[in-house]
């Protein structure tokens, strides 16, 4: 048996001996979730529980239902966590674990460095259909707080597990909206209605919100969200639905969560005003961004629905032309 010196050289030896490009990147932050229980009842622990509770129960702190018409910041009834699943501590369940790590970041849809708390205002914006929440108020102290703790050991600049939504292959054909309700009928009608409006927990004008969200019209995401696009939606759909799937236990195959995602993203939703000024730099729109401008040679009915794969190779090459032409079919 060889002495522990001489198998760390060799060791040494081998590593040298494999070309940087065939080397694993260093493993990725574990995936642990800090159990909010545990913390004191002090300042600290009360501001994290308090934005656990707005995650979860935004629609009845800043919903458009609340008593005081000044809190009424988010648009719709949904709750953060509609989707971000379990309060954002589901693994690929677009979870806000190890998430305050890697902020500020630069961001293609601004092309800038935005803080943690653009995003939160990204999403307030999009995903909740309303406005910006004050920067220095107490909603976006209670929501700093909470992924603060939820990142509590992730090293800044770590990758970790579980992060965003599972990775799922491109169809090589355009999703399919008609396949898709099929695939809605089958699996997900049950909750969320025929008509795409989930079940609230009691009735319009409570502030109480949903068991089940809606999926389209007009109490949901608007289209200018990260959820309109039909990539982001198909990844989200594959870890996380029918609910209780998880990633290592999907339900729906990648072409049928493509064609569900279509089918939800072709019914009519609220529009944001000024998308096309996303993405100032061109050559960064993500593929499935199905609003104007759209590549030269590619139309809107593609970056809505793909085939994905040449717009994919268009982007690579970094300097696709963007044509001028404006329909009205997008998102
Ligand atoms: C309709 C679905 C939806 C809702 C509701 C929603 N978000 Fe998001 N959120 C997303 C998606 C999808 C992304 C990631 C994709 C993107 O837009 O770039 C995201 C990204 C984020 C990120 C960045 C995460 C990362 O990994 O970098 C933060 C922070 C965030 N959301 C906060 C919130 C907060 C706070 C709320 C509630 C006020 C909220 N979101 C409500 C869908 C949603
Ligand atoms: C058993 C009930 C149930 C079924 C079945 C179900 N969902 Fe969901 N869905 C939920 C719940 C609850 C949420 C909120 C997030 C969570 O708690 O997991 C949700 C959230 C969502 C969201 C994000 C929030 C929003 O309002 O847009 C999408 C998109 C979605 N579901 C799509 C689907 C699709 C597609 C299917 C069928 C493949 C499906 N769901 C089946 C219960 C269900």
């Amino acid at each position: 048996m060889l002495p522990t010196a001489s198998l760390l050289a060799a060791a040494a030896v081998a590593a040298l001996a494999i070309p940087a490009s065939a080397q694993q990147p260093s493993p990725a932050t574990a995936w642990t979730v800090p159990d909010v229980n545990r913390l004191p009842d002090d300042k600290f622990g009360r501001l994290v529980r308090h934005g656990k509770d707005l995650v979860e129960r935004t629609y009845a702190h800043i919903g458009p239902e609340v008593k005081d018409a000044v809190r009424r910041y988010s648009g719709n009834n949904l709750s953060c966590s509609s989707c971000h699943v379990d309060a954002g501590t589901k693994k690929y369940g677009n979870t806000f674990v190890g998430v305050f790590a890697d902020y500020p970041q630069y961001r293609p849809r601004e092309d800038d460095i935005q803080t943690i708390e653009d995003r939160v205002n990204g999403c307030m914006e999009r995903s909740m259909a309303g406005r910006p929440l004050p920067v220095d108020g107490p909603d976006m102290r209670a929501f700093l707080a909470y992924f603060k703790f939820l990142s509590s050991g992730v090293p800044v600049g770590t990758a970790i597990e579980g992060r965003g939504l599972p990775k799922a292959a491109l169809p090589d054909r355009a999703a399919d909206p008609a396949r898709g309700k099929a695939v809605y009928d089958a699996f997900c009608v049950a909750c969320h209605g025929a008509e795409g409006a989930g079940q609230r927990a009691g009735v319009p004008g409570d502030a109480k919100g949903y068991n089940f969200p809606p999926l389209w019209g007009p109490d949901t995401y608007n289209n200018g969200a990260g959820m309109a696009r039909v990539i982001m939606a198909a990844r989200f759909i594959k870890g996380n639905m029918p609910k209780g799937t998880t990633h290592e236990t999907a339900v729906l195959t990648d072409e049928q969560a493509f064609d569900v995602a279509a089918y939800i993203n072709s019914q009519p939703r609220g529009a944001k005003a000024g998308l096309e000024a996303d993405f100032p730099d061109r050559r960064k729109k993500p593929v499935d961004a199905a609003f104007p401008p759209y590549r030269a040679g590619f139309t809107a009915d593609q970056h809505k629905y793909g085939p994905f794969k040449p717009i994919v190779r268009e982007r690579e090459k970094g300097l696709a032309p963007v044509g001028a032409v404006r329909t009205t079919t997008g998102g």
